[in-house]
């Protein structure tokens, strides 16, 4: 394997406990971009869809009851951390027309020409070789089979990615890299027509793209803050690597303040609602 797939594969399977207890959370404030994704990949009863990169099971859960008995869903993930989390759902949902298996999308082992749709919700952000992760999707689907896929939107639409990278880049001794596809990190493909050209060399026509705006809500700054600081440390240890357990306890409380302050501009009537955008795009073979 590839080192850099192998980089990311391990960052999920460390990632997946701490993606699993924010899961709720996080379904909650993505919910109009499963039902965005459903809709351009045109599920329906019946047809065969490939879920690339279900991680712990989205969009797995809300295809398999549309597409029911009279058709498959398969679902893949490179992580097997996260595939247990898709698994718990097959088991406590009965979705009998689920079947999971452990695969990277850049080497799908599935029959050609066997899918009519295949969605991919926040997973091609990570793939460092993204044109062939493209064309194996391209090649699992049926002629005029639809591939769709969520991405976040570019930096300045997204808030709740960017704060506090900005507030830590003080910190790090290395500037973080910019994101581009190829470098795996959740703002990736968010760049203006990138996600669009990325489909097009890969063969898809008939592109939809549909910017899907999003709120990540708490109760209140110090809500979020309070929630934060449960693993703060350790994003700080993982964000800042080579500090010493001293040096990251003295940076904490710096870090929450800069959080507090940025924060505040996005209170209202007492609520924080932290602005976010995903793209759903969507092609044929
Ligand atoms: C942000 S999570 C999204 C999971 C799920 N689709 C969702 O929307 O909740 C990203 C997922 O992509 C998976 N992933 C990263 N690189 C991958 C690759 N090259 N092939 C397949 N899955 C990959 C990770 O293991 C992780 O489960």
């Amino acid at each position: 394997m590839d080192e850099r797939k192998a980089n990311v594969r391990q960052d999920w399977e460390t990632n997946a406990a701490r993606w699993r207890r924010r899961e709720r959370q996080t379904l909650e404030f993505t919910r109009p971009v499963t039902a965005a994704l459903l809709r351009l990949a045109g599920v329906r009863s019946g047809i065969r869809l490939l879920d690339v990169a279900c991680g712990s099971g989205d969009p797995m859960t809300s295809a398999a009851p549309l597409v029911g008995y009279d058709g498959l869903v398969v679902a893949v993930d490179l992580a097997g951390a996260m595939l247990a989390g898709a698994r718990e759902k097959v088991i406590a949902g009965r979705l009998r027309n689920v079947r999971l298996a452990q695969m990277g999308s850049e080497s799908l082992a599935v029959r050609p020409a066997s899918f009519d749709v295949v969605p991919c919700r926040f997973g091609m952000m990570f793939c460092p070789n993204p044109l062939q992760a493209l064309g194996e999707i391209r090649s699992a689907l049926i002629p005029g089979g639809r591939f769709a896929t969520a991405v976040w939107a570019e930096p300045a639409r997204n808030p709740y990615f960017t704060i506090m990278p900005r507030i830590l880049r003080s910190y790090m001794r290395e500037a973080p890299p910019t994101p581009r596809p190829g470098v795996p990190s959740p703002l990736s493909w968010g760049g203006q027509g990138v996600v669009e050209d990325l489909l097009t060399t890969a063969g898809f026509s008939e592109l939809m793209i549909e910017k899907v705006p999003l709120s990540f809500n708490h109760e209140s700054v110090e809500s979020y803050i309070a929630d934060w600081r449960v693993e703060g440390i350790q994003e700080l240890d993982r964000q800042l690597p080579g500090r010493s357990p001293a040096e990251l306890a003295e940076i904490m409380p710096k870090v929450e303040e800069a959080l507090r302050r940025e924060l505040n501009a996005y209170v209202r009537d007492g609520r924080l609602e932290l602005p976010a955008e995903a793209i759903c795009a969507a092609g044929r073979t």
